[in-house]
């Protein structure tokens, strides 16, 4: 699914464009992926672990704007990406295509700018339009920041795995299940 361009101001009054990702964008999210997996603990992956080559990334990139029913969006400081979301369905079946997943990180010197806000308001607006009724996130427990944004968005939290998570450091680091019900005449929950 595609979205059109915009710009966006920040709280400092910074002006980016927020759209969704293009074929030759490929390289700078690669780019930015490793960048991200290495400013913060609070990722799935090490940057080691970024993987995908360049045309596999493309592959990802334009079936992500192809598709109806998934979707990926990005903030870019002139060429850079400085942020990225994406929303994806838990599974294909009857049973569980209702519901969806979504990711999303900003590079840290961006942080508290009110752009994870930003992201976050597009794809949970891109997730209702597709027609999901669940949103749902996996966090890293201690993630104060995340916690702070899902929370104002109206994600609940609906459960823990304790040490889901093993850092290279030895610590482990419990996950948190959150959900937002985008299913706007059932209520809250
Ligand atoms: C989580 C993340 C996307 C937030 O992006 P952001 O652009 O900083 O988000 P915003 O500026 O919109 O909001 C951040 C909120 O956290 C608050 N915050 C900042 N530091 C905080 C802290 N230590 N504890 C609690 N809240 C904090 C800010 O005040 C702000 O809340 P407010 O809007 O009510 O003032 C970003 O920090 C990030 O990419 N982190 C690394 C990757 C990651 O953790 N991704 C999520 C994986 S589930």
């Amino acid at each position: 699914m595609e979205i059109e361009e915009k710009k966006v101001t920040t709280k400092k009054g910074d002006e980016f464009i927020l759209r969704t990702p293009v074929k030759e964008d490929a390289e700078e999210i690669l780019q930015f992926r490793r960048d991200i997996a290495g400013e913060t603990k609070y990722l799935i992956r090490y940057p080691y672990e970024i993987e995908n080559s360049v045309e596999k990334e493309e592959e990802i990139i334009k079936n992500y704007s192809k598709a109806e029913h998934i979707g990926m969006i990005a903030v870019f400081d002139g060429k850079k990406i400085i942020g990225l979301s994406s929303v994806s369905p838990i599974g294909l079946s009857f049973k569980t295509r209702h519901r969806a997943c979504m990711e999303i990180s900003v590079r840290k010197a961006y942080w508290n700018l009110g752009l994870g806000s930003m992201l976050l308001d597009q794809i949970v607006y891109m997730a209702e339009n597709i027609g999901y009724e669940r949103l749902e996130l996996s966090v890293f427990a201690d993630n104060a920041r995340a916690l702070r944004l899902y929370k104002k968005k109206g994600f609940i939290d609906c459960g823990q795995i304790p040490q889901a998570f093993k850092t290279m450091d030895g610590h482990y680091h419990d996950e948190v299940l959150m959900t937002k019900n985008l299913w706007k005449k059932n209520g809250k929950y």
